[in-house]
């Protein structure tokens, strides 16, 4: 190994790590390690450069907490986390869509037709729809778990400070026997991601904005089918063509209608004044 030279330290690296011949691990590493130093030996790479690299992620990591994941941040405006959403949706399920980083595991449990905006300010929206298997299919008893920003585009768990309830503009709805869906909530606004940080100077560097287009969040489970993570979007609303984490897809953009009194709407608990529809395919497990 003395002999070692920019070009056999790649395969150097390669072999110090005594990995299972064949394991997912073995090729996972060997791949990144041989991108990596293609990629360094591409560019050039100087010592300011990299330990510019270097700061930033360290930057990345001095200002995560529990509630700030920068390196997430980082990922989703790469268009990492997109691109791992494509590769993983499966051939005519709903395509997948950023998790983001505002999930909780436990959101409260409501009826169909009941109402997340809790008297929240602007617009009353009905979303509504159906859960199908790629055939066609309805899904009963699929679980659709939903959360979103407000219309001022703030997710309640970033104001728990003011005394806001993390748990508000979040809920679990369970489809009925034909695999529909129904219930209220306030029209969502576009929110920049946080901008404050490395990330953000990142952005700043490269003469790009931080807002998302307006979206409601969704994990749709269902017994015997793989579950899906997503996003809906509203047509006619700012950025769906330079959304900040690349998000959107065509197929995720719903149409966006004021409610008319001749209109057919399904029980809820407060009247609607725009509606929209949304249906999720599911794939096989
Ligand atoms: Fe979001």
């Amino acid at each position: 190994m003395r002999d070692i030279n920019q070009f056999t330290i790649t395969d150097a690296v390669k072999e110090s790590f005594k990995t299972e011949e064949g394991s997912r691990f073995k090729f996972l590493l060997e791949t990144l390690i041989d991108h990596l130093h293609d990629y360094t030996r591409e560019v050039n790479l100087t010592h300011e450069e990299w330990m510019g690299v270097l700061m930033f992620l360290y930057d990345c990591g001095k200002i995560s907490t529990p509630e700030r994941h920068e390196f997430i941040l980082l990922s989703d405006v790469l268009g990492f986390s997109a691109l791992v959403d494509m590769i993983n949706t499966r051939g005519g399920a709903t395509e997948g869509s950023n998790l983001g980083p505002f999930y909780l595991d436990d959101a409260p449990r409501f009826d169909l037709g009941g109402d997340l905006g809790k008297g929240r300010g602007g617009a009353v929206l009905l979303v509504q729809g159906q859960v199908r298997d790629s055939l066609g299919n309805p899904i009963a008893n699929a679980v659709i778990d939903t959360w979103q920003a407000d219309s001022a585009g703030t997710y309640p768990i970033q104001e728990q400070a003011s005394g806001q309830d993390k748990y508000d503009l979040r809920g679990i709805f369970t489809t009925n026997e034909n695999g529909e869906y129904w219930y209220t909530t306030v029209l969502p606004k576009p929110y920049t991601v946080p901008y404050d940080g490395p990330v953000g100077k990142l952005l700043r560097a490269g003469n790009r904005h931080a807002w998302r287009a307006s979206h409601l969040h969704y994990i749709v489970r269902a017994k015997g089918y793989r579950a899906i993570t997503t996003e809906m979007f509203f047509d006619n609303t700012d950025y769906l063509d330079n959304d900040a984490v690349f998000g959107v897809r065509r197929s995720l953009i719903t149409k966006l209608e004021p409610v008319k009194k001749t209109d057919t709407l399904p029980p809820t608990e407060i009247a609607p004044n725009a509606r929209c529809r949304f249906d999720f395919v599911l794939a096989p497990e």
